[in-house]
């Protein structure tokens, strides 16, 4: 090598969080491993292209690369990128390729198209984000063959345009599924030609926002209505799609909602429901053999459309609140020695599952496909937690893992404040990145059901396209990231840089990524651990007023810990309080001369959690008798606004115990505190 001196010491094998053995490459998901010098290749502005490869992906790869590459040639041999299929590489996965670069060209080598594709995205984003192609060997392959991102297009429908957009930055960063959330109760998306009131009629809605439809009356429009929002794609939309994603490598996974979510089809074709009345149910009648008709002939117009290996059939939250007392539920349950509506549900799923198994198909539903009993088959999409894809995973079934604390993308990703309102929420991008899809209480063996990762965008509080990018960009380049780079590779302040330049790039092409480089961070309170009197002192909650199970972060000693929550109730800092309101004693252990006593409180409405309508604080020496510091009334205000108030007294005392007390409003709803702060 001539250049010795600028040989740089970028040998993988360490691991760690490393800024220096990735600066080497500004590029997203980091690649597993690389040898590169600091020479940069330069391509020619109309470089050559060479691929040895047969015919179909000669064919398709030169086709993806004149759209990337206008003024490129393809020429028969060498050229100044060569793609090569080859079996001579060092990969397990087909998605592997190796690139070597010296002062002749790049070339590329994989067992596979989707490789090479993938060696191309590497090469692209060099070239853009480096300016050249550096010296030297990159050796690279994913972690996870499912790497994915879930789009709602039924709460707001983004047209054939807006996804094929999406399919080309996704692409570029690797990720190779596209789950498109097709049918919910805001609007059925897809022409099924034997249904055609699923798309003259459920597909549109007489208010533009999915809230304003949600809070009035939540009906549907005909077609071509003067006030008609929504729609839908055609059969052909969806070839479109389907064809432009395959040359990506991208698998579209259609999601075709059952049992439940199904107000718009129930509405549409009352008949499916317990009851047949349209408006009236959320979850088709399990009982009428008429369902598997629909949902059968559904199915196979799906099928047709889609080639992807697996079929997502929803499966959960259903409310089964109309099966315990339907006729046809409860013959079907007796008839097949079903004995309870988990397993009536799983019945469906199963049956559904035999008739997406015969055309050679497979299945994936939300984690509630477990309740009752999991189709021999299906492969759990993990939402509510880890547990799911856990279960899954010991019954020795695939797994693909989505946590809402890691994976819902519809969260705010930055201060509330500063952001148009979401569902609530806060997972910045830094949270996404910190996830592992392998939990820690895998064993090896489990882990291998593992197939991948999905970062979820439900779109209830997402209106446009605009916002929609927002949302995506740049927190599912993290998943991207997550999905293919080993835990050794990865190191989030390196990757924050990465994203900030993937967030330029963006933004020249056209899309609307998240302001990164702007970003306020975590609630400051949050940032640092703040000492007070009552740190780590015993704290005595009243029978009457329990916190709630599934919000006791830190349980009895969380409000004397000295730790405050983020923008986020659920984040494992806040304690909420559902029933009774709060009512605590604080033990300081001796007399303590005291000047002020507080304990923030949020409000956030979607989720019902409300700032208390009174608060008392009161001092004791014995635990019995009590003087009051201060009562406050609290007009409780509903509005959008995520808020945090302080509940406090200040002025000089002195005693043992302090009581807290705070009511919920009339309305009831959540009460949420972090800490009391005794000074
Ligand atoms: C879900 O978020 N209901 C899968």
């Amino acid at each position: 090598m001539k250049n010795n001196i600028f040989l740089l010491a970028l040998i993988l094998l360490i691991t760690g969080c490393s800024q220096e053995r990735n600066s080497a490459l500004n590029i997203i998901p980091m690649p597993q491993s690389y040898q590169l010098q600091n020479k940069l290749y330069k391509l020619a502005p109309s470089p050559t292209f060479s691929i040895i490869a047969d015919e179909a992906t000669k064919s398709n790869l030169a086709e993806y690369i004149k759209s990337v590459y206008p003024a490129a040639s393809i020429v028969e041999n060498g050229g100044n990128i060569s793609l090569q299929i080859s079996d001579a590489t060092e990969q397990t996965s087909p998605e592997g390729y190796i690139v070597t670069t010296n002062e002749d060209g790049i070339i590329a080598s994989s067992s596979s198209e989707a490789g090479l594709f993938y060696a191309l995205q590497t090469i692209n984003q060099c070239i853009v984000n480096e300016g050249g192609m550096p010296y030297g060997r990159i050796v690279d392959e994913p972690r996870f063959a499912y790497r994915g991102m879930m789009l709602d297009v039924s709460r707001h429908f983004f047209d054939k345009d807006f996804v094929i957009k999406q399919i080309d930055a996704l692409a570029r960063y690797k990720i190779n599924r596209l789950h498109l959330h097709l049918t919910d109760a805001a609007g059925w998306r897809i022409e099924i030609k034997k249904y055609p009131r699923l798309t003259q009629f459920a597909a549109w809605r007489g208010a533009a926002t999915w809230k304003e439809w949600w809070n009035n009356g939540r009906e549907y429009v005909e077609e071509g209505s003067a006030n008609a929002h929504g729609g839908y794609y055609t059969q052909d939309d969806i070839r479109e799609i389907v064809a432009y994603a395959q040359k990506r490598h991208i698998t579209i996974i259609p999601e075709i909602e059952m049992p439940a979510h199904s107000e718009e089809v129930l509405t549409a074709y009352p008949e499916l429901s317990c009851t047949h009345e349209p408006y009236k149910q959320a979850d088709f009648c399990v009982g009428n053999e008429k369902t598997f008709e629909f949902l059968e002939n559904v199915l196979s117009e799906v099928i047709e459309l889609f080639p992807s290996e697996y079929i997502h059939i929803g499966g959960d939250e259903a409310e089964k609140k109309s099966w315990p007392t339907c006729p046809l539920c409860q013959k079907r349950m007796k008839e097949e020695g079903l004995k309870d509506v988990d397993e009536l549900q799983s019945y469906l799923i199963q049956r559904i599952e035999k008739f997406v198994n015969s055309k050679g198909r497979q299945i994936i539903g939300w984690d509630e496909i477990l309740d009752g009993g999991l189709a021999p088959n299906a492969t759990v999409m993990s939402w509510r937690g880890t547990e799911g894809g856990l279960a899954a995973a010991k019954a020795g079934h695939k797994a693909i893992m989505s946590p809402g604390t890691f994976c819902y993308l519809d969260q705010y990703q930055d201060a509330p404040h500063t952001l148009p309102e979401a569902i609530g929420g806060y997972l910045p991008l830094k949270k996404v990145y910190s996830y592992d899809p392998i939990p820690q209480e895998f064993s090896e063996e489990e882990a291998k059901f593992i197939h991948g990762v999905q970062g979820n965008i439900w779109a209830e509080y997402i209106p446009t396209p605009e916002h929609m990018e927002m949302m995506a960009y740049p927190r599912i380049l993290a998943i991207a990231e997550v999905g293919w780079s080993n835990p050794e590779v990865k190191c989030y302040d390196n990757f924050r840089n990465r994203a900030l330049t993937a967030v330029e790039y963006l933004k020249e092409k056209g899309y609307n990524p998240f302001d990164l480089v702007n970003e306020t961070g975590n609630r400051p309170e949050a940032e640092y651990p703040v000492e007070h009197l009552a740190i780590g002192k015993k704290v005595t909650y009243s029978e009457d007023a329990p916190y709630h199970d599934g919000y006791a972060a830190g349980k009895d000693t969380t409000l004397v810990d000295g730790i405050f929550g983020g923008w986020n109730n659920n984040d494992g800092i806040w304690q909420g309080f559902i029933k009774g309101g709060i009512d605590v004693v604080i033990d300081l252990e001796k007399e303590t001369p005291i000047t002020s006593v507080s304990a923030a409180f949020m409000q956030i409405c979607n989720p019902w959690i409300f700032m208390p309508c009174e608060v008392t604080i009161s001092a004791s020496n014995d635990n019995k008798e009590y003087k009051e510091l201060t009562k406050i009334v609290h007009e409780v205000v509903k509005d959008d606004a995520l808020t945090f108030k302080h509940f406090g007294w200040e002025g000089e005392t002195q005693a043992r115990y302090i009581r807290y007390q705070a009511k919920s409003s009339s309305e009831g709803g959540w009460l949420f505190t972090d800490e009391i702060v005794i000074k």
